[in-house]
């Protein structure tokens, strides 16, 4: 086992998270003035979303240099100092590396777009158009939001090229080595300089067919949006996790301690499982079940159990519950702080590496934004039209600066994130005056005491940060229960989380409570779960439950 197999990750978004500038916008400087709150919550890893420079369409996911930061974000130095910052404060720090595209504006395809032969020609995907005319797209391959074609028309080849994502974050040709070499080489710039690792943007979807073939029409549900074509060669191909192959060649270039890799894929864990290839692959790939959750002890014993087949020891499977593209958690169980408190619990005790998304640990909330006010190009591009009445009342949020906006620091203006009297890029959540990190400190039944503890317990124990799992079996009807064993120490420990409406009573022999939320106690033997509480209990060598 390395660090990476026990660590916790911490999700920053830099334009929300601290700005020390006072222009409303984050940035590298206010995350390094922050690194003591991250360290003190107790999380291992921290992992950044892109601060590369951009023209910004898509807030930093179309990326212009790879290996320079953008102004308003800091500097090279800057971010090196963010490295050893963190560092210093006992993290590890991943970076978030875009592969998948550019932005449009990248000098690499200003020039491939030039011509059909110059030197650049063939960085990006490029392709003939059918029809007699040309001007039908090459296939059927849509791009992500699954309504339009991947492919864009460019009048200066008079070719379409590919974009996965956005019309201008054209897909890069990793079939060309040049190409490869060179994201290889940006690779290896941010490792040169001590980063730990790199979570990997929309990874599973770079390599296609170079045969160009169309996707099988198959309508279906895949992580909670319709698609209509099974991406058979899109998506999560042979080449695909070869290139994973390749890009874990680089990282152990760089030995000891590991960089780790952490991909951003989509699919069932049976496919993305592949990915690791017995080690010499992505270390870490993403399983976002848990984004979509459904708050039901049977539905979360499933997505565990699954996970768990999929994903046997020395592999880890990830959880998440949030990020900077879905729902907060909080929202999708109408607010209910104690309902995210269980959630917390079962975050941090599975067997795996949980990843918090900034603010999570203090129930955050989205804040709601017209879509016709959004930034977020994918609400403006995409979900414009979709009427504002019904769009309020989705589950899911289509504006994703809903859950991007500033991070709630205390209860002064701005929350704290930027002076009062800036106007900050995102506007705070109303809810800053209860909601914040200041407030919450001073509040041992805070979420955030809840977290810290849970980090803390977690880091302490063997058998939470590492151990294996069995779900337990024959519970009260809506308690989740599983078991965590440590075998080399002998240590147990038993989680159990009543997500019912009524309350529980469990068996336990002679355990210790480690954590608790809700009213859930353990008492001689009996563990009393109210509904939305839950309990973990343990000692060295004991039996933690029934
Ligand atoms: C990933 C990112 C998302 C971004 C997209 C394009 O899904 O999480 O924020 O817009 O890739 O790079």
């Amino acid at each position: 086992m390395t660090w990476w197999h026990e660590t916790t990750i911490y999700q920053v978004y830099p334009r929300s998270f601290a700005d020390s500038g006072a222009d409303g916008i984050g940035d590298l400087r206010g995350i390094i003035d922050r690194l003591d709150y991250i360290a003190d919550l107790g999380v291992e890893t921290l992992w950044v979303s892109p601060f590369f420079c951009s023209p910004q369409q898509d807030f930093g996911y179309d990326i212009t240099d790879y290996t320079d930061v953008a102004p308003e974000y800091g500097t090279v130095a800057t971010a090196e100092e963010l490295i050893d910052q963190a560092h210093t404060r006992g993290l590890k720090i991943m970076f978030d590396m875009v592969m998948n595209h550019t932005s449009d504006q990248h000098p690499w395809f200003l020039r491939s777009k030039g011509s059909r032969d110059n030197p650049k020609s063939d960085w990006y995907i490029w392709a003939d158009g059918r029809g007699r005319r040309g001007r039908k797209p090459p296939n059927n391959w849509k791009s992500a939001m699954e309504v339009n074609s991947a492919w864009q028309w460019c009048p200066e080849r008079e070719q379409f090229y590919m974009a996965t994502f956005l019309p201008f974050q054209p897909d890069l040709n990793y079939r060309n080595p040049d190409v490869k070499e060179a994201m290889f080489d940006a690779v290896r710039f941010w490792l040169d300089r001590g980063v730990d690792g790199f979570r990997l943007d929309i990874f599973g979807q770079i390599m296609k067919d170079p045969q160009l073939r169309d996707n099988p029409f198959a309508p279906h549900f895949a992580t909670g949006y319709p698609r209509g074509w099974r991406r058979e060669f899109t998506e999560n191909t042979a080449d695909n996790i070869t290139l994973a192959q390749e890009l874990h060649a680089v990282c152990s270039e760089y030995g000891d301690p590991d960089r780790i890799l952490l991909g951003e894929v989509f699919g069932h864990p049976e496919v993305l499982r592949e990915y690791h290839a017995d080690g010499a692959g992505l270390d870490l790939v993403f399983l976002f079940d848990f984004l979509l959750y459904k708050y039901d002890a049977e539905w979360f014993a499933g997505v565990i159990r699954r996970f768990e087949d999929s994903f046997p020891a020395p592999m880890q499977p990830t959880y998440v519950l949030e990020n900077h593209d879905r729902s907060r958690t909080i929202d999708r169980v109408g607010g209910d702080r104690a309902k995210a408190a269980v959630l917390a619990v079962v975050l941090l005790t599975v067997r795996g590496v949980p990843t918090l998304y900034m603010g999570q640990e203090i129930g955050m909330s989205n804040t709601y934004i017209p879509l016709d006010r959004a930034l977020d190009p994918v609400a403006s591009r995409f979900f414009r039209w979709i009427p504002e009445l019904a769009n309020r009342h989705l589950a899911e949020r289509l504006n994703r600066d809903e859950v991007r906006t500033p991070m709630q620091w205390d209860g002064s203006a701005n929350a704290g994130f930027c002076p009062g009297g800036v106007r900050p890029w995102l506007p705070v959540n109303e809810n800053y005056r209860t909601v914040n990190v200041a407030a919450e400190q001073r509040d041992d039944n805070s979420l955030l005491a809840l977290y810290r503890h849970l980090l803390q317990v977690r880091r302490g124990s063997p058998a939470l940060h590492k151990g294996s799992l069995d779900l337990i079996t024959g519970l009260p009807a809506g308690v989740l229960g599983y078991r965590r064993t440590d075998a080399a120490s002998g240590e147990q420990c038993g989680v159990f989380a009543n997500l019912g409406d009524q309350s529980a009573t469990v068996r336990a022999v002679s355990s210790a409570t480690l954590v608790s939320c809700g009213g859930a106690s353990c008492d001689e033997g009996t563990i009393r779960l109210p509904p939305d509480s839950a309990i973990v209990v343990g000692r060295q060598g004991a039996d933690p439950g029934t």
